[in-house]
């Protein structure tokens, strides 16, 4: 992990926002989502300092982190790919869109690879299923996918 992620600057704004959200019922999830804005990712120092923040246990901390998609425990890839396994994406074939793509950046669905370049994740339906089966690149959308499809896609992002 870069040093620059956990500056004491980040810190700063972080302990800024808990206090501003310390006595608010359900704080947690949206101090992480805040942490994750900051940081990019939800480490340990980081939980540790929300543990604190907040006087959550770390464990209940991580169990949260661990268990929600949208935080990751290190900074996520330069392009984050999400294929949609809802239920339209899913009966139209994404589950072999989604085994294409690991082939072919060679990652597991939750990781990121070794040179930071691809964070691969399964999504629920983000509400194209008129498009479907559906991959979302960053800010970029793709539809109406085969299977042939994804390697000329994942070109453009190399
Ligand atoms: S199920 Fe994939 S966009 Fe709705």
């Amino acid at each position: 992990m870069s040093k620059h992620i956990l500056m004491k600057e980040n810190f700063e704004k972080l302990d800024q926002f808990i206090v501003m959200q310390k006595d608010k019922k359900g704080a947690l999830i949206p101090v992480l989502n805040e942490a994750q804005k900051i940081f990019g990712c939800v480490p340990i120092e980081v939980q540790k300092k929300i543990s604190e923040g907040l006087n959550i246990s770390l464990a209940e901390i991580y169990g949260v982190v661990t268990f929600y998609a949208q935080f990751s425990l290190v900074p996520k890839g330069e392009y984050t790919i999400g294929v949609c396994l809802g239920t339209a994406c899913y009966v139209k074939g994404s589950q072999k869109i989604l085994d294409r793509i690991k082939k072919e950046i060679n990652v597991e669905v939750g990781k990121t690879s070794p040179d930071g370049k691809y964070t691969l994740e399964a999504t629920r339906c983000i509400g194209a299923c008129g498009l479907a089966p559906v991959i979302t690149i960053n800010e970029d959308v793709y539809g109406r996918l085969v299977e042939g499809d994804v390697p000329e896609i994942l070109k453009k992002y190399e």
